[in-house]
C-alpha cells in the first residue's frame, strides 16, 4: 500500500463550477489547481473551494512549472464529434484538448486519473488516442477501467448515464459498485427519487429574476454571489405554453398535450423525441438533467405535481435553476455565479456529486 498525506491532493481540469470536486472533497481530498476557461463557471467553482488554486483560462496557457505534483487528476475533456469511429489519427485536431489532459497526467505524474465524458465517449477518435496512448505511447504505465455508469446507482436522483474512465499506476482499480437499483437485491439500496431532492420546496417561485447583485472574482465584476432560493425562480410562460403543461401527467410528455395546441413541426413528427414536454415522476429519478432544462420543449423537465382531478394542485412550470442543482446533488448551500444562462449551463455540465463521490472513495481505498 502507498502511503499518502491525510488528505489526497487533486487536480480538476475543465473543471466547470466543481460538481466533479464536491464529490473529491466529501471524500476528503484538497484541490491544489482547478483549471476553467468559462468566467463565471470559475467564479463559481472560486466561490465554492476558494481563488488561490482556480486557473480562469485556456487549458493550453497553463506552463509546465505551474502544474503541481498532485495525487490524482480529475476532469472531462469535452469531446468535439464522434463521427470518426476508426480513425486512429492522434493529430486529428479535435484531440488537441485531450492531448491537453494527457499534459497534465505526464507533467504531475498522479497515482490516479479519472476522466468522465458523455456516454457516446467510446465512439469517438479522442477515446481511440486515449487507448493508444495507454497501450504503447505516453501514459503507458497507468492502466485503465472503463465503463457507463449510471448515476442513479450511486444514490444520485438522476438516470444520468457517464462513461468513466479510471487510469491508475498503482495497480488496475476497477469501477465502484452500484450502492443503489432500481429493483433492489441483497444490499442494494432502491434509487432515489425526485420528490426525495425537491420534495417540500416551494412549488409558486416568489420572483422571476435573479437578484441584483455583483462579487469580483479574477478582478472581474461578475452576477452574484447567489444562494440557493435565489436561483429558485420562475419563468413567464404564454397561455398556450401553460395549456400545454396541463395536459402533461407525470411521465408523460409531448404525445399528452392535443394536437390542436402543438406547433406545426412536432404534429407532423409523430414518432421520436418522447422526452419532449415530459413531465417529472415524483417517485423515480429524474432524467439526465441538460444545459437547457429550464425549456420544457427539450426534455422531461416539467415539475412532478400534477393532480388528474384537482387542477389547482397542477404545477405548470419547469424546475426552477435550484431544483435542478440539487438534482445535480449540488448541496443546498451551493454558491453560483453568472447569469440566469450561465448558471444553467454550469448545472447542467456538472457531474453530479454522488457519482464523483463514488469514484473518490474507490480511488481513496487504493491510495491508502
Ligand atoms: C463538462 S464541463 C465540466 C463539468 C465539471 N467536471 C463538473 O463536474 O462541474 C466541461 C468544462 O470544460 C470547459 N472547457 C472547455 N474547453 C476548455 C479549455 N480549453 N480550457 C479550460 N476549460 C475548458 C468548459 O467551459 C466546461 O465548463
Amino acid at each position: 500500500m502507498l502511503q499518502v498525506s491525510e488528505r489526497p491532493s487533486m487536480i480538476d481540469l475543465f473543471a466547470g463550477c466543481g460538481g466533479m470536486t464536491v464529490g473529491f472533497h466529501r471524500e476528503g481530498f484538497r484541490s491544489v489547481l482547478a483549471v476553467e476557461w468559462e468566467r463565471s463557471a470559475a467564479a463559481t467553482y472560486a466561490a465554492n473551494f476558494g481563488e488561490s488554486h482556480t486557473h480562469w483560462g485556456d487549458i493550453a496557457d497553463v506552463t509546465e512549472d505551474q502544474i503541481p505534483e498532485a495525487d490524482v487528476i480529475i476532469g472531462g475533456p469535452p469531446c468535439q464529434g464522434f463521427s470518426n469511429l476508426g480513425s486512429k489519427d492522434v493529430n486529428d485536431p479535435r484531440n488537441k484538448l485531450w492531448k491537453e489532459y494527457l499534459r497534465f497526467v505526464v507533467t504531475a505524474r498522479p497515482q490516479v486519473f479519472v476522466i468522465e465524458n458523455v456516454q457516446r465517449f467510446s465512439k469517438s477518435s479522442e477515446f481511440q488516442l486515449l487507448l493508444s496512448e495507454a497501450d504503447h505511447g505516453i501514459i503507458k504505465d497507468y492502466e485503465l477501467s472503463y465503463g457507463v455508469l449510471l448515476a442513479a446507482d450511486y444514490g444520485v436522483a438522476q438516470r444520468r448515464p457517464r462513461t468513466i474512465i479510471i487510469g491508475s499506476r498503482i495497480g488496475k482499480i476497477d469501477l465502484p459498485r452500484p450502492t443503489h437499483a432500481r429493483v433492489p437485491t441483497g444490499d442494494l439500496l432502491p434509487w432515489e427519487t425526485v420528490r426525495s431532492r425537491i420534495g417540500g420546496i416551494d412549488e409558486r417561485p416568489a420572483t422571476t429574476e435573479l437578484p441584483r447583485a455583483f462579487t469580483e472574482y479574477f478582478g472581474e465584476r461578475i452576477p452574484g454571489l447567489f444562494k440557493g432560493m435565489d436561483i429558485h425562480f420562475g419563468r413567464q410562460p404564454t397561455q398556450l405554453s401553460l395549456d400545454r403543461y396541463d395536459h402533461v401527467p407525470p411521465g408523460g410528455g409531448r404525445f399528452d398535450v392535443p394536437p390542436h395546441l402543438l406547433p406545426r413541426c412536432w404534429r407532423e413528427k409523430s414518432t421520436g423525441t418522447t422526452d419532449v414536454m415530459g413531465r417529472m415522476r415524483w417517485d423515480a429519478p429524474s432524467l439526465t438533467i441538460r444545459t437547457e432544462f429550464f425549456k420544457p420543449e427539450k426534455g422531461q423537465y416539467l415539475h412532478p405535481q400534477w393532480d388528474l382531478y384537482d387542477r389547482d394542485r397542477r404545477v405548470n412550470r419547469v424546475i426552477t435553476h435550484y431544483e435542478a442543482s440539487l438534482l445535480q446533488d449540488f448541496p443546498k448551500d451551493y454558491l453560483w455565479c453568472g447569469t440566469k444562462t450561465e448558471i444553467a449551463k454550469q448545472i447542467g455540465n456538472a457531474v453530479p456529486s454522488g457519482l464523483a463521490a463514488a469514484i473518490a472513495a474507490q480511488i481513496k481505498r487504493h491510495l491508502h
